[in-house]
């Protein structure tokens, strides 16, 4: 069988990693939109801050953030269609602000680790509730990245074990084992050894797979082929784990959860499901794993938090609390009462403004709207996603599917301007999360700009 890694994840240059800060369209856009005041702060923060790929230099200084939109030190707004995936129930939602405020007022904001508070108790017993299939357990730390390893860790209690299987180009977070799992060059190049025992596999992508097969059930069942490789080859198996729908995002089948999770039970390994990004509505579900399974451990983060505190956590079965005389976790920050506080206002606003069912609906509208562009946009090789959690994967050519990152980033830029922020990823596919709670009209504005955006791009302008 021939295989072919420029349809599968194939080896880019870092520059078309997507949205890196390094390109010339990058230097470009400073140079056109930033001055005065925004650029003496974006000088003082590129002045004083480590610089980093994808975070500093920073793309532009913000003032206010509200709702589905961002603010800038101009003044100028942007509906934010990224959010770093903390603002399902919209930037600064006054209920969640109001919560904060109320638990400050009442003298408990920080919780020593020997004690508990009310509010804490609350967001465990309410995760309980609405995690699927007998969850019940919690535990907390300020990052998505440490919910990871503790997930990883509580594995590895469970089971004896160490090794891993996790997938390529999958991101879960920068720690040493977060990056270790994650699948991203970005993270991994120059650092040494991560984590030993880290293996990495194909997620089963529908549209771009190594094996160029086009039936679902045929990638569904190489990639399932893949893993039972490693299993046999590697008994020393503490877990697999993913997200239950891939950042780019592909949303495999269930008949391919079921297979990953049969392998497990067959090799004796957990499942853990990292839905950091997916959890609360993003969806249409409250939890991503309601389309296909419960797994061993979910880790949930970003806006556990409600986009203003820092909280993530793993909620896990009744049978894992097994490790009485060890730490999984243990962060300073494990009982914070305002982070609770916020954490059980965010999940009232989901449910209260169902927001679950606003992401289903719109995010059909959505994928109805974009579908019907690709039709009329030869760059629009593909369009993925479930929920408000999509990705329009641009091509050059759609027979060949060489990916598009210039155009993606020219675009991108091109709707900055205008006053839609997005990110790219793996290049060439442009990645739509926006806030939940964001309005129709909002939606179709975005796309309209969007689709105009392409337009030009399509007929030569660069950016
Ligand atoms: C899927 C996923 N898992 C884990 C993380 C890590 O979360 P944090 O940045 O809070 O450490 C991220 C962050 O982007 C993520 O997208």
């Amino acid at each position: 069988m021939a295989i072919d890694r420029q349809a599968g994840r194939g080896v880019r240059p870092a520059a078309e990693q997507g949205d890196v800060n390094t390109t010339e369209a990058r230097q470009r856009y400073w140079e056109r939109n930033l001055a005065g005041e925004a650029r003496m702060w974006f000088d003082e923060d590129s002045r004083y801050f480590l610089h980093q790929s994808l975070s500093t230099p920073v793309l532009n200084v913000l003032a206010r953030a509200e709702g589905a939109w961002l603010e800038d030190l101009d003044g100028k707004r942007y509906l934010d269609m990224h959010g770093n995936g903390v603002h399902n129930a919209g930037f600064n939602h006054p209920a969640v602000v109001g919560a904060v405020k109320e638990q400050l007022d009442q003298g408990l904001s920080f919780c020593p680790r020997r004690y508990t508070n009310l509010p804490m108790v609350r967001l465990a017993k309410k995760l309980a509730e609405i995690t699927p299939g007998g969850l019940s357990r919690s535990l907390f730390c300020p990052s998505g990245s440490d919910a990871i390893e503790m997930a990883l860790k509580l594995a590895r209690y469970v089971t004896g074990r160490f090794k891993t299987i996790s997938y390529w180009d999958s991101f879960h977070g920068a720690g040493f084992g977060a990056a270790g799992v994650g699948g991203e060059e970005h993270f991994h190049g120059g650092l040494g050894p991560l984590v030993p025992g880290a293996f990495h596999v194909e997620f089963p992508n529908y549209y771009r797979n190594p094996w160029r097969f086009t039936r679902e059930e045929d990638v569904d069942a190489e990639c399932l082929r893949q893993i039972e490789l490693v299993l046999r080859r590697e008994p020393e198996m503490a877990a697999v784990i993913g997200e239950p729908i891939s950042a780019n995002p592909v949303v495999p089948s269930r008949r391919y959860w079921e297979g990953v999770r049969e392998l497990c039970v067959r090799y004796g390994a957990l499942l853990i499901f990292d839905e950091v990004i997916e959890g609360f509505g993003r969806t249409g579900r409250m939890f991503a794993s309601e389309h296909f399974l419960t797994p061993d451990i979910l880790v949930l983060g970003k806006s556990l938090g409600g986009g203003i505190v820092p909280l993530a956590g793993i909620v896990t079965q009744e049978k894992y609390n097994c490790c009485p005389d060890r730490s999984v976790g243990h962060y300073t920050h494990e009982k914070n009462a305002l982070s609770a506080a916020a954490a059980l206002a965010e999940i009232a606003v989901i449910e209260q403004e169902d927001l679950c069912g606003r992401a289903a609906n719109l995010g059909a509208h959505a994928l109805e709207r974009l579908r019907a562009m690709a039709g009329r946009h030869p760059l629009i090789g593909s369009v993925t996603g479930i929920g408000l959690h999509i990705g329009i994967d641009l091509v050059r050519d759609r027979q060949t599917k060489e990916r598009a990152p210039r155009e993606a980033e020219a675009i991108m830029f091109k709707c900055l301007e205008r006053g839609l922020a997005f990110k790219t990823i793996d290049g060439n596919i442009i990645t739509l999360r926006p806030a939940l709670v964001i309005t129709r009209e909002e939606l179709d504005w975005a796309l309209d700009i969007l689709d105009e955006a392409i337009g030009e791009v399509e007929a030569g302008a660069g950016y």
